[in-house]
């Protein structure tokens, strides 16, 4: 069995405002959660030949995923998080005032529904593909360091969940899920602790 290690980024300033999309930085908690999850990976990966950090091409997922060193780093643009289209950077209270069709359109089919000029869970889940091959092809251990919406799909697939559920699995901050390739019942997560 092989680990594939799966995380958000740390938390970040726009998730402490409640705003979605954009390139921010991470707050003070998500800097934490960046030393925490390296002291875990070294701890977790230590009798590992070797190993790969792979984030999206985010800052907040490089940030989160700097202090871990010895394994090589991969940025992928299809980890980026769904894009939000003209929705990038607006709270969903200001959606849901600025933008009602399409606060409610989103809500009755969050997996169908694609943002104006950006993408659904759909679109997401499709330019997923080349990476769910490659984290199958790899023959050593994957840290995965992205978002919430492209992680909801990615569990999904290993853990064999309907299409439908997708974006609504739980899938919170600082928070580790451990996919064994190559054995049933393959899912585990660990909550790092942040104090
Ligand atoms: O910025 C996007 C969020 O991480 C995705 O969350 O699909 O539940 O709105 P949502």
């Amino acid at each position: 069995p092989r680990p594939i290690l799966l995380t958000r980024h740390g938390e970040s300033a726009d998730n402490v405002r409640g705003r979605i999309g954009g390139d921010p930085v991470l707050s003070e908690r998500g800097e934490k959660y960046a030393s925490k999850l390296s002291d875990f990976v070294e701890k977790r990966l230590k009798n590992e030949r070797t190993a790969s950090i792979w984030t999206s091409t985010l800052q907040r997922t490089v940030l989160t995923g700097r202090h871990i060193v010895g394994f090589p780093k991969v940025q992928w643009r299809a980890l980026d998080e769904i894009n939000a289209g003209v929705c990038d950077g607006m709270t969903y209270e200001e959606i849901k005032i600025e933008m009602p069709e399409e606060y409610t359109a989103r809500k009755l089919d969050k997996l169908r529904y694609r943002y104006p000029r950006g993408e659904s869970y759909l679109d997401v889940i499709q330019r997923l593909e080349p990476v769910i091959i490659e984290l199958e092809r790899q023959r050593s251990p994957v840290v995965v360091i992205a978002h919430q919406a492209v992680l909801r799909a990615l569990y999904a697939y290993f853990a064999d969940k309907p299409l439908k559920e997708v974006p609504h699995i739980e899938m919170p901050l600082h928070t580790i899920i451990e996919i064994q390739m190559g054995v049933t019942a393959p899912v585990k997560s660990t909550s790092i602790d942040m104090n």
